[in-house]
């Protein structure tokens, strides 16, 4: 069946490489970020997340106007923010927060119950969901609570398929600015493909490491629709 596939962060690299491997199957595609990637066959939707929480439910209302009818919806949208918890202004908490945690929870909110067919959640975390870092406490902090949001939305018989994918390094745009070696990451394209993988077949609920040196993938856990491990 054909879908409607709205990729939040679909806009640079892994959800600009699953964005493609989805217009290429032959679904419609919305990707939304702060750049118009020219997608030949998806949509673009500009959606810029920032720390004003106010106007996050306005842009996600107009979004959702825009592109309707939706049955997987694929949070990729992150971004790097490097510091110690005092070393970060309130704008800069107040947007990784939104941008990690309130636009995909606000998403799933309002998509839930729309369409006769249960919601699909795709949600791409990080290592960090399971990682404490010195130099990341907000990011890794709405990477765990993406992933609990997940696993929690998992419980609630009218949401669909829930894939909660964490990735380690990933050479994309995502490091741009940084002295970090990007070489023996993985690839975007490897990592698209992992994903599109993992949320194929019959589950209610998966959770996966998608890991490197050497890059594979790791699935931790999958329940049936009767949450019964599989
Ligand atoms: N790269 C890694 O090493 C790595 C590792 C683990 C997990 N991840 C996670 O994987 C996901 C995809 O990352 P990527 O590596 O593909 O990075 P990327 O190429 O930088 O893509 C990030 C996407 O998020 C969007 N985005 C970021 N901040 C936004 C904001 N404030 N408002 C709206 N859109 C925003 C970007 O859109 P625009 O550029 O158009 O604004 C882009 O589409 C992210 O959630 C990231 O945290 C990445």
């Amino acid at each position: 069946m054909k879908k409607n596939i709205l990729i939040v962060g679909g806009t640079s690299g892994v959800g600009l490489a699953l964005a493609r491997h989805y217009v290429s199957d032959g679904h419609t595609v919305c990707v939304t970020g702060r750049h118009d990637p020219q997608l030949q066959g998806a949509q673009y939707e500009r959606f810029d997340i920032s720390a004003d929480s106010t106007l996050l439910l306005k842009d996600i209302d107009e979004l959702l106007k825009r592109f309707q009818e939706i049955n997987t919806l694929i949070y990729c949208a992150g971004y790097r923010q490097r510091g110690h918890i005092d070393d970060l202004s309130d704008a800069d908490i107040l947007q990784m927060m939104n941008t990690g945690l309130s636009a995909p929870t606000l998403l799933v909110q309002r998509l839930k119950n729309k369409l006769k067919s249960p919601l699909k959640v795709m949600l791409i975390t990080s290592s960090s969901q399971y990682t404490a870092r010195e130099y990341e406490p907000v990011y890794c902090a709405v990477k765990a609570g993406l992933a609990m949001l997940g696993e929690s939305l998992v419980k609630d018989m009218a949401i669909g398929k829930v894939l909660v994918a964490a990735p380690a390094g990933i050479n994309t745009p995502f490091w741009e600015g940084s002295d970090e070696d990007t070489s023996t990451m993985l690839d975007a394209k490897w990592v698209s493909d992992a994903v599109v993988e993992l949320s194929s077949g019959a589950f209610k609920y998966k959770y996966a490491k998608i890991l490197r040196n050497p890059a594979r993938v790791e699935i931790q856990e999958t329940l049936d629709g009767d949450l019964n491990p599989i």
